[in-house]
């Protein structure tokens, strides 16, 4: 019994004794770069006329850049370094591209732009030919389909919410027969969207959010190392190519916001890999076929917003098994009842024996009138179910605080039995 007030004094100086410890250590953090400084000026630096580039574009260049910036990386020859790659990020207004300045700069291999405003100008042929990887995102105000078709070495291209003038992306591809990874998303690109001129090794494809017109030509599908395929928010029409599953590398498509039509084909059971689907707000019809429900890898599919019909054919297990499913707005589409529960909110009708819908959902924008009569069955389960998650994750939390508090109030009150205890033995 009285070793108790020991121990907790114990636990107290220790407590005490923790705080200054915690104080002291900031005024030993501040020693520490200088100790490290000396280290960098070992090795060879930076060609002085990459560095005079660097200055002229506002990068701090008082430390060692190739040694000491995230954003830079030199290769190791002697006795000066060159830089191999340069990311420009946040640049300010006033930051100017130098033809002088780009011309030093000619050793980079990966040069990416983000957020950052300055005005393009042409690159030096050199410069041009060297690039491998090219970023682009929100920055450089404009690009044209010339400017960009000059990178001919480039195997990465990334360029996101610039405008690029240009009659199409043909004009650009056909120029970059090393591309592997293209990305021209958000630039306000018109025209058709190619079949052929695509580099057959190319694996991933994201030419989202333009205005491109045109079908999906089927010699797409002749790429066979395609891994990510994204074409969503174009105006592009017409069927998905009978032969997609010629694809069997992909694991990511979307052909989400544009005007196809036709069936969901076939093939597509071929593709053992794909793990999101994205058909939404299209004018896709027909039945949804079955085989999509025995893609073992499929995680996400969203066939929302088409003019799909007749009978669902998932099962609730399937629909478990997927992180995102959605299939909403489907007028003439329906499920069935005895195999599916209503609980699932799904956003369509249940059927009728005929295997229409029952009721034309009242109101499509929302997915909560699912199910008609069967919706309050739905919300109880739903709202008991989000009430005992709810209290599943609540278990930890408050307990822990209530313990911690009980811990502190005990160990105070022992403190003060011990403390009244002592003076009355000195006393
Ligand atoms: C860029 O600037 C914005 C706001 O000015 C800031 O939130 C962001 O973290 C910056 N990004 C980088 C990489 O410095
Ligand atoms: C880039 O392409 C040009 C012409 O297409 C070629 O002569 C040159 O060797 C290439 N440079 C590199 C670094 O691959
Ligand atoms: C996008 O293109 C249209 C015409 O094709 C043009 O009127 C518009 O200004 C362009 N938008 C931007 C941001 O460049
Ligand atoms: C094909 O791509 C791989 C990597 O994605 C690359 O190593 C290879 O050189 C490319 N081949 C051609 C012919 O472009
Ligand atoms: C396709 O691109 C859009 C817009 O850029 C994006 O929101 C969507 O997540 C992408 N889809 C896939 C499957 O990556
Ligand atoms: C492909 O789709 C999956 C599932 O939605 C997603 O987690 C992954 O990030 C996507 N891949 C790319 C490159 O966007
Ligand atoms: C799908 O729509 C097309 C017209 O866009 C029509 O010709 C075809 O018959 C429809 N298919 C089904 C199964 O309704
Ligand atoms: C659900 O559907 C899948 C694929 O159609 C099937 O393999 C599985 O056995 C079904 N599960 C149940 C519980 O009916
Ligand atoms: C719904 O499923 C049950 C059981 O599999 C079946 O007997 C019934 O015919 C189906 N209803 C419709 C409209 O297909």
């Amino acid at each position: 019994m009285e070793k108790t007030p020991f121990l907790l004094l114990f636990f107290t100086l220790l407590l005490l004794n923790s705080h200054p410890i915690h104080t002291l250590s900031p005024p030993i953090s501040p020693t520490q770069p200088p100790s490290s400084a000396p280290s960098t000026t070992i090795s060879s630096t930076l060609d002085p006329k990459q560095l005079r580039a660097l200055q002229s574009l506002n990068l701090p260049t008082t430390k060692d850049p190739c040694s000491n910036h995230n954003a830079i990386h030199c290769d190791t020859s002697k006795p000066f370094r060159h830089l191999l790659s340069l990311r420009l990020i946040n640049c300010s207004d006033d930051v100017s591209l130098s033809i002088t300045a780009l011309k030093s700069l000619s050793t980079l291999q990966d040069l990416q732009f983000i957020d950052c405003p300055a005005a393009p100008v042409t690159f030096p042929s050199e410069l041009a030919l060297n690039i491998k990887t090219f970023t682009c995102i929100n920055s450089l105000r404009k690009l044209t389909g010339v400017w960009l078709s000059r990178l001919v070495n480039v195997t990465d291209l990334t360029v996101s919410d610039v405008p690029i003038k240009a009659s199409g992306p043909v004009i650009i591809l056909a120029h970059l027969k090393k591309v592997n990874k293209v990305v021209l998303s958000r630039s306000n690109l018109t025209g058709n969207l190619p079949g052929k001129s695509w580099n057959s090794n190319v694996s991933h494809i994201d030419l989202s959010g333009n205005h491109l017109k045109g079908k999906i030509h089927s010699s797409m599908t002749e790429l066979e190392n395609l891994v990510y395929l994204n074409l969503s928010s174009n105006q592009l029409t017409g069927e998905l190519p009978t032969s997609i599953g010629d694809l069997i590398e992909l694991r990511n498509l979307s052909v989400s916001s544009n005007s196809l039509s036709g069936p969901i084909p076939e093939s597509l059971v071929s593709i053992p890999s794909l793990v999101s689907l994205d058909l939404s707000s299209n004018q896709f019809n027909g039945s949804i076929p079955k085989f999509l429900g025995d893609m073992k890898g499929l995680k996400y599919l969203n066939l929302e917003k088409n003019n799909f019909q007749g009978i669902m054919p998932f099962n609730a297990s399937f629909i478990k098994r997927l992180v995102v499913f959605r299939i909403g707005d489907n007028a003439n589409l329906c499920y069935n009842r005895t195999t599916l529960s209503s609980k699932v909110k799904l956003g369509i009708s249940p059927c009728d024996k005929n295997g229409l819908p029952m009721s034309p959902p009242a109101k499509s924008s929302s997915g909560d009138d699912s199910g008609g009569g069967d919706d309050d069955d739905g919300d109880e389960d739903s709202t008991s179910e989000d009430a005992t998650s709810q209290k599943g994750g609540g278990h930890h939390g408050p307990n822990k605080v209530v313990l911690g508090v009980a811990i502190a109030l005990s160990s105070i009150v022992f403190l003060i039995i011990f403390l009244i205890l002592l003076s009355r033995k000195c006393a």
